[in-house]
């Protein structure tokens, strides 16, 4: 973190027509590296840096000069990026905090979640507190706020099913929004905000909605198994939050440890045709029906099969496919976003070539080869 500067303008007051005579000052940090802010712990250098810590500093900001001069990134806990580069403009970091329980009824329990809540610390807060509903999402990386972004989902169920309405600021107008489920248009990893309404909001809050009787979603296999491992028959939502830890402990690496961000592509969706003549091919391969008659595919098992898993690429074999789960790809130390971005680009051909099927990246892309 070289140079610091510091701008100082005035903001306006929470009563409408009032100019806020007391300025708020937020720190502008120049040239600085990314690499601690990023679960891939890839080196990259941002032009420009500002924290948030509250809707109003965010407002202040977005009517700045330094809100308009050139490109801007949201970041939230930096688990789903992959820095193709530098990022010549300003990096926004959402952090503020709150979480509360707005209203609970015999229906329901409606809680709200600032945007730079961490998400699993919420949901662990939620158990404590006797309000079940989000164990199945337990121990997935980031904020609250970017939660809605790619629809976050494991173990049977997605952010969608709890999701009641978001608190948001129009990045060009500063106006604050509320939009609420179906305008978020979500579907599997996908949201408006990847679509038409990318980099068109800053999000920050949500509002979640856990429904009354408490259901146990337990759908995926692997979680059932484990359950009756340990003997738990009637399990509560702490035991479901326990066991889906225990499994993605098993499965997935600790970014602490081994830089990644998740799945690193999509599982694709292909017709019930598409599904058939693979499985023609490919006796093993593993395919889930959807309501809508077509297949969602296991891309990890796709890769694999490539034999793609635990393979080295690049310098030194700094980027490379995980051991154990190979839809995930990890920094093993140094690797740089191109990099990877070369080792995703070989998967995505060798998937295509050998089953006629193309692999969507899952994280965003930001840099010079990026946004
Ligand atoms: P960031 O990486 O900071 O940002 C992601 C995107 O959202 C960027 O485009 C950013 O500009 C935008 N964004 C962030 N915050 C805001 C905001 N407040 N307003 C507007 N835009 C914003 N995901 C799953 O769905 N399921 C999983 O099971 C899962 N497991 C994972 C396991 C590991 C080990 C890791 C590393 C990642 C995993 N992920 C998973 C991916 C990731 O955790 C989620 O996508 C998470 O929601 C990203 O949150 P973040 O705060 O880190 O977002
Ligand atoms: N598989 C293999 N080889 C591999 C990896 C997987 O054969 O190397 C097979 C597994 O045996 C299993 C199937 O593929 O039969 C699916 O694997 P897994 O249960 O690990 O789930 P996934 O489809 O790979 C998805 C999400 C994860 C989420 C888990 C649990 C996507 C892109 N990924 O992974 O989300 O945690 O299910 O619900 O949908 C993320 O988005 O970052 C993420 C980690």
């Amino acid at each position: 973190m070289r140079n610091f500067s510091r701008y100082n303008c005035p903001t306006p007051s929470p009563r409408a027509g009032f100019l806020r005579l007391l300025p708020l000052s937020i720190t502008i940090q120049h040239d600085v590296s990314l690499r601690g802010l990023n679960t891939f712990g890839i080196e990259a250098r941002a032009a420009r840096l500002a924290r948030v810590t509250s809707i109003e500093s965010l407002r202040e900001l977005q009517a700045s000069k330094d809100w308009s001069a050139g490109p801007r990134l949201i970041l939230g806990g930096g688990s789903n990026i992959v820095f193709a580069g530098d990022f010549e403009g300003l990096v926004v970091r959402l952090a503020m905090s709150g979480r509360s329980l707005l209203d609970s009824d015999g229906t329901a329990w409606r809680l709200r979640l600032a945007a730079g809540e961490p998400w699993h610390a919420a949901v662990m807060w939620t158990l404590a507190q006797g309000w079940p509903g989000l164990e199945n999402l337990a121990l997935i990386p980031g904020t609250c706020g970017a939660a809605p972004i790619q629809n976050i989902g494991a173990y049977g169920i997605e952010l969608a099913e709890r999701f009641e309405s978001l608190e948001a600021m129009e990045v060009d107008s500063g106006r604050l929004v509320t939009l609420d489920r179906d305008a978020c248009a979500f579907a599997y990893r996908d949201s408006l905000f990847k679509g038409r309404g990318r980099d068109q909001y800053v999000i920050t809050a949500i509002t979640l909605r856990l429904p009354r009787p408490w259901q146990p979603r337990l759908d995926y296999g692997d979680v059932r198994s484990m359950l009756a491992r340990q003997n738990i028959l009637a399990p509560s939502a702490p035991d479901v939050a326990h066991t889906i830890i225990q499994i993605r402990q098993d499965k997935l690496p600790d970014p602490a440890q081994l830089g990644n961000a998740g799945s690193f592509f999509k599982n694709p969706v292909v017709d019930a045709n598409t599904c058939a003549r693979l499985r023609e091919q490919e006796p093993g391969l593993v395919a889930h029906a959807q309501t809508d008659g077509s297949f969602k595919l296991a891309a990890g098992w796709l890769i694999d099969r490539c034999g793609w898993k635990g393979r080295r690429w690049g310098v030194e074999g700094r980027a490379a496919v995980h051991e154990r789960q190979a839809l995930v790809l990890v920094n093993r130390g140094g690797a740089s976003g191109a990099e990877l971005l070369a080792l995703a680009a070989a998967i995505v051909a060798d998937v295509a070539a050998r089953f006629g099927v193309e692999l969507e990246i899952e994280p965003t892309v930001v840099g010079s080869e990026g946004a």
